[in-house]
């Protein structure tokens, strides 16, 4: 089938090539010049595992172009995967998509099918479909249909691939059938309903998975104060299945482009209807606290952090991307910084990225050991495995061995008998010094 794809970040390069590797001839169109270059080159404009592989491998069923108007002609299928960031206010921001469906109405020759893959706030598929009904040309009929994402980033491309499910919302039987055939060689659970649900899926998943995340971080705050592990308490809960072991590891917050957005998103529609949905309020408000609870454990340690020299291993909201959305760190450093602290950052994938903020106020470094050597205390903030992999032998290297670990990334086994501090989330201190 004859596929365009509006938008090449992680939703719409991932769609991309995805749906190329599963045998269908697909355009992607992207108004930045530089990524469109890149990817003619072979090159990802984002860090993605495997994603690059796929582009290689199904070069033939892949065209990139900036070029939108030969690519939504004659296309079968159109599919938006553009960003829809929040408002100051929390709504979601929808000027990307918009653009696109101008540009989709300007090109279209012959009917066709566009899918809006972005999270948008429930109703917007309706009105996209409303415009396309009252602006296209004489006889071209434009269907819309809701087609939410649920990749996570880092593991993007196999979460497309063996999608946990693929929902399509719309209320027209000939679409549904041509929408499964898009996706019939997706061997997933298929959920056609209309179009309203569909959109509602998208932010109740989202939703429950970031109040489950803060949900599991107050039980922890609450295990430091009564002495008891989070680790144990989370593999004693996570057994019953009603339950489930995912999604509940304690930590200084949910990040990432999607759960911060979506929850703020949500809180404003329901108060929008009047509505007000109290559990998801207190996720964002437990959110925001959780991300400078390492700061508030340091100060035991250190009321200020002027002249001090602190180790930051990990940057990005979490290990396997580079995306620094909404990470804890962002939070964190400028506090540091403010403190006229000297920061020695160390991410294996990040550093490019953070950069942009702050090109110069921070030493990067190429190693952990090399952030560690000489630190007066270390603060983690991603769980990357070159992380996990430190031991004693590289703590030593610092000056006073003070280690904050937003993600519980040690066992206290493992460090329990070495001559150092080391404060983790939901779990006993350990005061060695
Ligand atoms: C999330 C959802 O998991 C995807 O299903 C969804 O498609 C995607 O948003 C989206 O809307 O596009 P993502 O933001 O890539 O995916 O990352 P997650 O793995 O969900 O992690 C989000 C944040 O929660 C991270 O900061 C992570 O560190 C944190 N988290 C996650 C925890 O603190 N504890 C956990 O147990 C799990």
């Amino acid at each position: 089938m004859k596929i365009a794809i509006a938008g090449t970040g992680y939703v719409g390069l991932v769609t991309a090539v995805c749906l190329a590797e599963k045998g269908h001839e697909i355009i992607c169109v992207d108004v930045d010049e530089r990524k469109i270059d890149m990817m003619q080159h072979g090159k990802s404009p984002i860090y993605e595992d495997g994603l690059e592989e796929l582009m290689h491998k199904n070069i033939a069923r892949i065209t990139y172009t900036t070029d939108y108007k030969s690519a939504y002609k004659n296309a079968e299928v159109i599919f938006i995967g553009v960003g829809t960031p929040p408002k100051k206010d929390g709504s979601a921001n929808l000027k990307y998509i918009w653009s696109v469906v101008q540009n989709i109405l300007e090109a279209v020759e012959h009917d066709c099918i566009v899918v809006i893959k972005s999270t948008v706030p429930i109703d917007t598929n309706d009105k996209v479909e409303k415009y396309f009904q009252e602006y296209s040309r004489e006889n071209i009929k434009v269907h819309v249909v809701s087609n939410p994402e649920f990749l996570s980033q880092g593991t993007a491309v196999y979460d497309t691939l063996h999608a946990s499910r693929i929902v399509i919302g719309t209320n027209d039987k000939i679409v549904a059938e041509k929408m499964l055939e898009v996706y019939k060689n997706f061997d997933s659970p298929k959920i056609v309903t209309d179009r309203h649900s569909a959109e509602m899926i998208k932010y109740a998943a989202n939703n429950f998975l970031a109040l489950k995340v803060s949900y599991v971080n107050e039980i922890a705050n609450l295990c430091e104060q009564i002495g008891a592990n989070i680790d144990d308490v989370v593999k004693g809960i996570g057994f019953d299945s009603r339950i489930g072991n995912r999604f509940l590891q304690a930590g200084i917050g949910y990040g990432g482009s999607c759960f911060p957005k979506d929850t703020r998103a949500l809180h404003w529609i329901s108060a929008f209807y009047d509505k007000e949905l109290k559990t998801i309020k207190a996720a964002i408000e437990v959110n925001e606290q959780q991300k400078l609870k390492l700061i508030k454990k340091a100060r035991k340690y250190y009321n200020s952090f002027s002249g001090l020299k602190i180790a930051v291993l990990g940057l990005t909201f979490k290990p396997g991307t580079d995306d620094l959305r909404e990470a804890p760190s962002l939070n964190n450093i400028p506090i540091f910084l403010e403190d006229e602290a000297s920061v020695y950052a160390y991410d294996p994938i990040g550093v490019n990225n953070f950069k942009k903020y702050y090109p110069r106020e921070i030493i990067y470094c190429k190693t952990p050991q090399e952030a560690l050597k000489g630190a007066d205390i270390c603060f983690i903030f991603t769980e990357w495995k070159q992380i996990k992999d430190l031991t004693w032998n590289d703590f030593k290297l610092m000056a006073e061995p003070i280690i904050l670990d937003g993600r519980n990334c040690f066992e206290l086994k493992k460090l329990e008998k070495y001559p150092l501090i080391y404060e983790s989330i939901g779990r006993r201190t350990i005061n060695n010094i």
